[in-house]
């Protein structure tokens, strides 16, 4: 067992570092295994980095699982720059990536740069994450030119689920994940500190893990990869649309808001809520003359 699995939340927190680009790295030549979870909000982020995860992903997938969105593609910079300031403000320790959202940085390099900028400038994050391969490499050297780290992102890639035909695994035949492998070397060539791998055979991602000097973060990828990484609201059960097969439920925390919801409801509707202990006292004192003023016409 880890040094960190075996503490305590509050010891994590108060002994850990700052994880950075390099201590990832250094995981990765260690055989250490690293964590990554999605987080959108203060109180959220503030758990996960207190139970000592390596990486905190500000997702687009926010704009699904927080934003009622039916895909990631009407996230803007604007609704991701908000979440991540939220985040920022909750986490101590872990590094923050903000995800670029669809069409900011598919554009122009320029466009790529500035965006990107300005989730280090005004919201707090270390770091970017974009998706997709060969097409992005212009993109990627002029983010990481500018001293921005850029985490890569292959495989399923949501933000092109209209080219790929829907939420499908990616890489199945042989020519199809030939051009992942080449893909994540030319990421990983163009400056990329890491690359996700999402919903691709478990044996493409070792293969492609090992094959790479630069960490991988799986989703549906694989025990083989170098870390893992899931949405917060899959594993939480808070998600109420579905739950993709390769995420594993750790609580069911909508069926425990239904339960608290309705108990809340009920209580107000018969009187139960607020007791005494909710309400506050007033001295006798004033109560009788603020009842003398009312009573003389005030
Ligand atoms: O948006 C997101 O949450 C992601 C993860 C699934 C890796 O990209």
């Amino acid at each position: 067992m880890s040094k960190i699995a075996s503490q305590t939340p509050a010891a994590v927190s108060e002994s850990r570092k700052k994880v950075t680009t390099k201590s990832l790295h250094h995981k990765k030549q260690q055989g250490e295994l690293i964590t990554m979870l999605t987080a959108y909000d203060y109180p959220t982020a503030m758990m996960i980095d207190r139970v000592g995860m390596d990486i905190i992903l500000v997702g687009d997938s926010l704009g699904m699982v927080v934003l009622g969105y039916a895909n990631t593609l009407p996230v803007t910079m604007d609704e991701m720059l908000h979440h991540c300031r939220a985040v920022a403000r909750g986490a101590e320790t872990a590094l923050l990536v903000g995800d670029m959202p669809f069409m900011s940085y598919q554009v122009s390099v320029e466009d790529a740069m500035l965006n990107a900028g300005r989730f280090l400038q005004e919201a707090g994050m270390d770091a970017v994450k974009l998706e997709g391969g060969r097409e992005r490499l212009e993109a990627v050297r002029g983010i990481v030119g500018a001293g921005i780290p850029v985490m890569g992102h292959l495989g399923l890639t949501p933000q092109s689920v209209n080219q790929l035909g829907g939420f499908r695994t990616q890489g199945k035949s042989a020519a199809a994940a030939t051009r992942l492998l080449e893909d994540a070397l030319l990421l990983e060539d163009a400056g990329c500190f890491s690359i996700v791998l999402e919903s691709v055979p478990g044996r493409l991602g070792e293969f492609i893990s090992k094959k790479l000097g630069i960490p991988t973060i799986g989703i549906g990828a694989g025990a083989g990869c170098d870390g893992q990484v899931l949405v917060t609201h899959d594993l939480l059960g808070l998600f109420d649309r579905f739950t993709p097969k390769f995420a594993r439920r750790y609580a069911n925390i909508y069926a425990e808001m239904e339960r608290a919801f309705t108990a809340y409801r009920r209580d107000v509707e018969n009187g139960a809520f607020p007791g005494p202990e909710h309400t506050s006292g007033m001295a006798e004192e004033e109560w009788e003359a603020f009842l003398r003023v009312s009573q003389n016409g005030t």
